[in-house]
């Protein structure tokens, strides 16, 4: 059920909200001021909070910056009064959600409402999804789309084609769809169509009977016969030369495999999954892929996107590399530093999920801190590019210039000099305003002004 908290300092209003709300069917809770919000929400588990705006004690916009300091995700609509357009302005760049003005209008709070809640289900249901694929990090929509649509056919006996870049995750998708089969307790076998040298691949795919060739000295099973029943992957599928193709295709149609030099058909019973980062279509344009073998394996083509195209799984995809290679390492669990994050933030990682994985491990091991720092990424492009103009010593973010004279003076210290260097340029891009300044560093306007005010800058 979903539970709404509504604050504000005058009883008839919560009152009113709340008997409004509840014939809705919605759970309602009400506090009189901030501080009693603040006390609720550690408590109790709310999908939205409603909080008037003009409060006595704290007001609306300190509660919604605490709110946003602790629960990030908790969406906050605010009732704003008559004719204050700048307290809807500045609400909303801190993070509200929304907001509702008075005298109200009950369609809209409803509407607003309806919409705060469900995008709060979307995240939930994320999240829910995702867990039923632990070993494929993601939680962007563009992963919740493949979730939801493994799903949907891995329980069917259906081929599927995945295709996307280098190193997006194709294999992790093929194994999760066997793993959500109902041939789960039979063999995934995958093969390699790259790897294989022309004259072997028939063998590989369809067995050989012994003495069919020099080499063959005893019968061979096939991925076909090893596959039977379950779900042979066949990786790098675009490289498939004309002839194998063929083979495949009749095998497909047919549903039986002869065996290199043997003369008895086997029925066998094999789900097919295939994988390219080829762009099949244009092969087949170019006549170097037979288009009847596409749509045989391609009865559910399965796009995964590129990373730059789901930059929001980073931080969730740093976070399990840093776990897994600090055991891996036999070294303390080690954490990002906000700026080598912001670096990845803006990389557009040519090599997929695979590079930031490398990126991550070779961070790892080169850190002797637990922190680790831009300077130990290493990014194939973006990076070089980078150190040549930017983030040299003269950086305006640099504090220190080695290891030396950041421990002579301290975290505290130099973390406090950072900020100061960051406020100060922020300040001077936008033109000394302070919303402009805490724009660029997202955080909040209160946040910023505070700051400002501790390192008398400006
Ligand atoms: N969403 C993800 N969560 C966790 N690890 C991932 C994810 N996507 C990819 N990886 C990791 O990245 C590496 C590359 O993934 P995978 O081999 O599945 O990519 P691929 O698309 O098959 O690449 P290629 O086309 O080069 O074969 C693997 O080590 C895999 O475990
Ligand atoms: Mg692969």
């Amino acid at each position: 059920m979903t539970s709404i908290l509504v604050v504000d300092d005058e009883r008839s209003m919560r009152d009113f909200l709340k008997i409004l709300l509840v014939k809705e069917g919605y759970q309602v809770e009400t506090a009189p001021g901030g501080r009693q919000a603040l006390k609720l929400i550690k408590r109790t588990v709310f999908n939205l909070v409603i909080t008037d705006i003009r409060m006595d004690g704290m007001t609306g916009l300190e509660l919604l910056g605490s709110i946003k300091e602790q629960q990030p995700s908790l969406p906050v609509v605010m009732i704003t009064a008559f004719a204050s357009p700048n307290d809807a302005v500045f609400a909303m760049k801190n993070g509200a959600f929304d907001y509702i003005s008075k005298p109200f209008n009950v369609d809209e709070i409803k509407s607003v409402i309806v919409s705060a809640t469900s995008k709060n289900d979307l995240v939930a249901e994320a999240k829910s999804l995702s867990a039923s694929f632990p070993e494929i990090i993601g939680e962007s929509r563009e992963m919740v789309k493949i979730f939801e649509m493994i799903k949907r056919i891995a329980p069917t006996p259906a081929n599927v084609l995945i295709y996307g870049e280098s190193g997006t995750g194709k294999e992790l998708v093929a194994q999760a769809i066997h793993r959500h089969s109902q041939v789960v307790d039979q063999d995934f076998i995958p093969i390699t169509c790259s790897a294989i040298p022309e004259e072997l691949m028939e063998s590989e795919l369809f067995g050989h009977v012994k003495g069919s060739f020099t080499g063959a000295i005893s019968d061979k099973q096939g991925l076909f016969q090893l596959a039977d029943n379950g779900t042979a992957f066949l990786d790098e599928i675009g490289e498939l030369t004309p002839i194998i193709q063929t083979k495949l295709l009749r095998v497909l149609q047919e549903r039986e495999v002869k065996p290199v030099g043997g003369i008895k058909v086997q029925n066998v019973n094999v789900r097919i999954i295939a994988a390219t980062n080829k762009i099949l279509e244009e092969e087949i344009m170019a006549g170097r892929f037979r288009e009847d073998l596409y749509y045989r394996l391609a009865v559910v083509p399965l796009r995964v996107p590129p990373l730059r195209e789901r930059k929001g799984d980073v931080p969730l995809l740093v976070d399990f590399f840093l776990k897994k290679y600090s055991r891996a390492f036999g070294k303390e669990v080690q954490e990002m530093s906000s700026y080598a994050m912001e670096v990845l933030m803006k990389y557009d990682f040519p090599g997929n999920v695979r590079e930031l994985e490398n990126i991550v491990e070779r961070g790892v091991a080169l850190e002797s801190s637990n922190i680790i720092l831009p300077e130990s990424l290493t990014l194939s492009t973006f990076r070089s590019e980078k150190t040549s103009n930017e983030s040299q010593t003269n950086s305006p973010f640099q504090v220190v210039a080695n290891e030396e004279e950041l421990f002579s003076l301290g975290l505290e210290e130099v973390m406090a000099e950072t900020e100061k260097k960051l406020l100060t340029a922020a300040l001077e891009k936008s033109n000394n305003s302070k919303m402009g300044a805490a724009d660029l560093l997202r955080i909040s306007f209160r946040s910023l002004r505070y700051k400002v005010k501790k390192y008398g800058i400006g």
